[in-house]
Formats: C-alpha cells, structure tokens, sequence
C-alpha cells in the first residue's frame, strides 16, 4: 500500500526522503513524489512509475534542495495510476503539501462543496481534498489548520503536511492507517508511515495511535489528540532488522497477508455499509438502479482463487437476488460460442487485473454486447480499466503467489454487490439489514479465527508428510473445498482435490483410508445435516477427519480427529471464516516441508500469458 516519509532537519531532504521511499518498495505502489521547501516556496516532483522513474526526474537537473520535504508513494485507488494522482497533492495556492495514506470517505461531497466555494482540482483523488480544506481554514498556523480540516474529514487516513507559510513544521496525522515519527540525529526528525523508511538514520520512533496528530520542528516535536490534547508517547527501540520489517515481523509475506485480513476487510466494506437501508453503496458501480434492474442474467469470470470466488459470487446472486447466474472460468469462456446480449453482465474478478484469460474471456463479452463490471484489486489495472464499471478491492498489494487476502475482499466485494442489486430487486429491508450486520461482525469474527494459528499449526504437523488430501464442502463451502485445496497444493505440492462432499460415493471415496486426511467443511448451515452423513461415510472407511465447525457445536467431536471452531454468520458469508485456517494450515504444512511459501514453483503471481 502507499508509503509516506516525511523529514524535517538541516540537511537536504531529497536523498533522505528518496532512500526512505525505497525502503518501502516492498508494499507495492504505482507512482511517487517528493515535496521540498525551497528558497521559501514549495517544489514537487512526481511521476507515475517507478522511483527510479522519479530518480531520473529528480537526476535531471531538476532536483529541488531544502531541508524540509515529504514524499510518497501511490497505490491507487480514486482515480488512475498517472502522474496527476501522483502525491503529494497541493491546495490552489501550491503553498500547502499533503501525502496522503488511506481513503477519505466523504471526498466526493467535500470536493462539491469546496469547489462551490472557489477551489480548483489538479487531480482525481481523494486526498487533495485535505490540502484544500487546510486553505480553506487557515488562521496563521498549520497544526491548527490541519486540526480544523480534519474535523471535516471521514475515514481512513495517515498524513503528511508541510507548508511555506510556516516554513519549520511539519504536521503528521493519524487515523486508521499507520503513521510514526523517528527521531534522528540533534534535530532531525522524520515521519513515516512503515518504520523501514526511516531505519537506515534511526532506530528510536514514536507510533501514533489512530486519532492522533504530531508536530515536528527541528527543536523537536509534540503530540496531541486531533482535538488538540497534549498526550505523552513513549519513545521506542526498533530491534529488527529491515528484512523483517518489510514482512511486518513475518516469516513470509503470505502470513502478513493471512493476518491482515481483519483490516483489509475493513477496508473492502469501508463506507460502502448503508445500516438503515439494509444495501450497499457502491461508487464504482455507476450505471443507474434503472440499468441494474435491466440485467437478467449473470456471467461470472475469473480463474484460480479469483473462479473460487465467483462461483460464491455466483450462488449468493442467485439465492439472494433471484437472477441466474453462471460462473465460468475465464480459459473456457473464451474459446466458447457463449450467448449473451445487452442484458447479460458479467463480472469478471481478478486480483491483479492482469490475467491473460480473464482478460480476453471479459474482451469478448463486451464484443457480443454484455455490459462488464471488474472486481480487481490492482487500481489502473487493464481489467479495471476496460471495465465499463467496477468494484475496487482496496485490500492493499498482494505479494505471496498464494492468493489469501484478495479471495476474502473478493467475497465481501460480491456480498456488497449483491445486497445492491437484492434491495432493487426483491430482498426485504430486513434481510438486507441482516446481511450489514454480518459483514459488520465478519473482520472481527476473522480476527477470532485467526487466534487459532497455534492449533493449527499442530494439526499441520501431523500431516504434513501426506502424500494426498481430499476437501469436502457442500453449498457455500463447496468452493471454500476447493480454495482450500487450491491453497495447499499450489504451495506444499502435496496433491489435493476439492469435492463437493456428496460426490465422494462416486468415486473419490476409493481413495479413503487411514492414511487419507479428509478435510470437512461442515458450519452450521442450510445442509449441515447433510454434509454429517458424508463424515460418516469417511469415519467408516478410516479417512482421518479435520472438520472446521460452527463454534459450540461438539456434535462432530469424537467422531472426527480435529475440529476447527469458527464463530457463526450467515450462509453465505460461512466461506470468508472457514477459509482463513485452511490458508493457515496449508501455510504451515508448506513451510514444514522446507518448501517456498511466497514463490512457489513454477507458479507467477500475475499469469499475463495464455
Ligand atoms: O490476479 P488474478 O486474480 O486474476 O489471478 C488468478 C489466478 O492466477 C490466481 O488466483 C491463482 O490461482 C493464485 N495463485 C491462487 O492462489
């Protein structure tokens, strides 16, 4: 995700603020920028790109000098990865600079209301809104400018502001999203949203918490509330090393991913809730309800973990806004002769906005007439941009090959979706409010799931020297079998299948025996009762038995070897929680067995060829 440093001290800003940029490469960005106090006026440098893109900049004689400057790199999310979203952002004056992390909710009313008022827009995003409203209530002082522009702000944010006007501070901000200051040398300090940027010149650092505000100066710096309360922070030692910081303290990127889930889901639903309406609000979605209404049939798209995804997508659109949905993997319906017209819309889902198939297979749609929406994560993505209209993940960049973080956004991405077209459809206000209230309780819910990472890790280390491993579901949790299958074999190489479990006596029951883990999906849903017989059937034949359960339920216990409790939800939202220790598991079994976890072989994160 974006990164921000800023430093304020007596030598030249520029190295040190590109040097802390790089450090933060690691999270992913697609542009970067600097902004120096210079000869008493504000300089900004920025590109869509690389930093070496902004080096090059920077390198060509154009390199502003002062001891004063923020910098920042952008991943997107309102408004394409160019050099105009690039930040930092400037207020019309081009005398107050903001580097901005997170999402301000409210942007669009504050954007009418500012530009009613006078304001002119450089860019698209969300954040140049904050530098305008700094304008707007300036009285003489930053600290006390941003402190009233803030007020006005909903949403996520981590701030970096400077400004001529008072040439010697700089004011960091905090509120949802990681901020922090480092102190380095007799007066100088720095802000950073990761405390990589800053480790190469200092290992003390104070972490603000989330509504918190600091000002620097190079006599040093105070802490506040946003409200402007004096509060004391404690001073820290940073003992890992950069390595280490750059996974968050995690042995692999796929477990920071694991782990981040609570927040990246928080993320997917931020400001998209609507309680009393019981739906979403979707702005990406900009056809009118009039349109939504027209689609009567729906096409799902995507492959790997992003088909297991849609074909969620595709039963919770179906059961619960009662259109026909059909989920194809995208290799297929490319090469297919597939009706559809102007009242098909299909979705295709990708992570990275980059898949060859997905892509194609969402080319030809649009060809024949259909009306294509994306759900990507990757902002300014090829899928997302030749969407006619999407959803955004804003679950942050994925680095593991194994896709965790993405698959659960990508579930709450469709559950929003299809409370929107439920509600215009034929879902009561009461299902709908039903359906809030469980996203509402599902990061917390992933947060309690999470907190059995060291039971899991046991069971994993029974069986991580089996050679197969079958994955039963029914229902909702059929593709959750098949992600979790997914998950393991593309990162241990132990062979897995995912089964809808009534399919066994088929077939795949032959291969049960005691040497045989079966993993069960059995929450209590529509077809627990169901999917108990099929636990028999692997009971009686020997299978070795990990069943994820709803919590409280010991129906299952003495019957099956191990049982993972996740907490209640809904049917549809039942995959979100049971994937989670299947991610944990297969992490743990692949990690036992020496093997890659983040770069599995074989395997490319983006598969960008056919
Ligand atoms: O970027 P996409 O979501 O389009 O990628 C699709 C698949 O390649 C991807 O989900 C793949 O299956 C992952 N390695 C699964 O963990």
């Amino acid at each position: 995700m974006c990164g921000i440093v800023g430093y304020i001290g007596d030598r030249n800003s520029v190295p040190l603020l590109v040097e802390g940029l790089k450090r933060l490469e690691y999270r992913g960005y697609d542009s970067a920028g600097v902004t120096v106090l210079e000869d008493g006026h504000l300089e900004t440098r920025k590109t869509a790109g690389k930093i070496t893109a902004l080096e090059k900049l920077l390198g060509n004689g154009e390199a502003p000098h002062g001891s004063v400057g923020i910098a920042h790199t952008r991943w997107a999310t309102h408004g394409p990865p160019n050099t105009q979203n690039a930040h930092p952002h400037t207020d019309c004056t081009g005398e107050i600079a903001v580097a901005h992390n997170g999402i301000i909710e409210n942007a669009g009313v504050l954007r009418t209301k500012l530009e009613s008022l006078g304001h002119r827009f450089a860019s698209e995003t969300d954040t140049e809104v904050v530098a305008h409203l700094i304008e707007e209530a300036w009285d003489g002082k930053l600290e006390d400018a941003v402190r009233a522009a803030l007020r006005q702000v909903e949403g996520a944010f981590g701030l970096a502001i400077m400004s001529s006007r008072d040439p010697g501070t700089l004011v960091a901000a905090r509120k949802g999203s990681p901020l922090l200051i480092g102190i380095g040398r007799d007066g100088e300090y720095y802000i950073a949203s990761d405390v990589a940027a800053v480790l190469a010149q200092t290992r003390q650092v104070v972490y603000l918490d989330d509504g918190e505000m600091a000002v620097l100066t190079r006599d040093g710096y105070e802490t506040f509330k946003l409200d402007g309360r004096s509060v004391d922070k404690e001073v820290r030692e940073i003992e890992w090393d950069l390595e280490a910081i750059e996974k968050g303290g995690f042995e692999h990127f796929m477990l920071k991913e694991i782990v981040e889930q609570p927040e990246t889901l928080r993320n997917t639903m931020r400001g998209r809730l609507l309680d009393e309406e019981g739906t979403a609000k979707l702005g990406g979605v900009t056809i009118s309800p009039a349109e939504l209404k027209s689609i009567q049939r729906i096409i799902i798209t995507g492959c790997g973990t992003s088909w297991h995804a849609g074909l969620l997508g595709g039963y919770m659109l179906e059961e619960l806004a009662r259109l026909p949905a059909e989920v194809e993997y995208a290799s297929e319906f490319r090469y297919r002769n597939p009706v559809v017209d102007e009242n098909t819309l299909v979705i295709a889902i990708s992570q990275s906005g980059e898949t060859a198939d997905t892509l194609a297979a969402m080319r030809e749609a649009r060809r024949r007439g259909a009306r294509v929406m994306g759900i990507v994560n990757v902002v300014g993505s090829t899928i997302a941009r030749e969407s006619d209209f999407g959803i955004y993940l804003h679950a942050g960049p994925e680095i593991g090959v194994a896709s965790t973080k993405a698959f659960t956004s990508q579930v709450v991405a469709l559950a929003l979706f299809t409370l929107l077209l439920g509600r215009l459809r034929n879902l009561s206000v009461l299902q709908g409010r039903e359906i809030v209230a469980a996203l509402r309780r599902l990061p917390e819910q992933v947060e309690q799931v999470l907190g059995l990472n060291d039971s899991i890790r046991e069971i994993a280390r029974t069986y991580k020297s089996a050679p197969n491993f079958l994955y039963l579901g029914r229902g909702y949790n059929f593709p959750t079998a098949l992600e979790g299958a997914l998950k393991l074999k593309e990162i241990s190489y132990i062979h897995a299948e995912g089964l809808p479990a009534a399919e066994m006596k088929h077939g795949p029951i032959a291969l049960i025996d005691e040497n045989m883990p079966v993993v069960v999906i059995a929450p209590n849903d529509n077809v627990y009762s169901k999917i108990t017989s099929n636990v028999q059937e692997v009971k009686a034949r020997g299978g070795r038995i990990i069943a994820v359960v709803t919590e409280g339920n010991l129906e299952l216990d003495g019957m099956v070897d191990h049982l993972i409790p996740i907490p209640a939800t809904i049917d549809p939202l039942t995959p979100v929680l049971a994937t989670v220790p299947l991610q944990l598991l297969a992490y743990h079994v692949a990690v036992m067995r020496g093997c890659n976890v983040d770069m599995p072989r074989n395997l490319a994160k983006s598969v960008t060829v056919e």
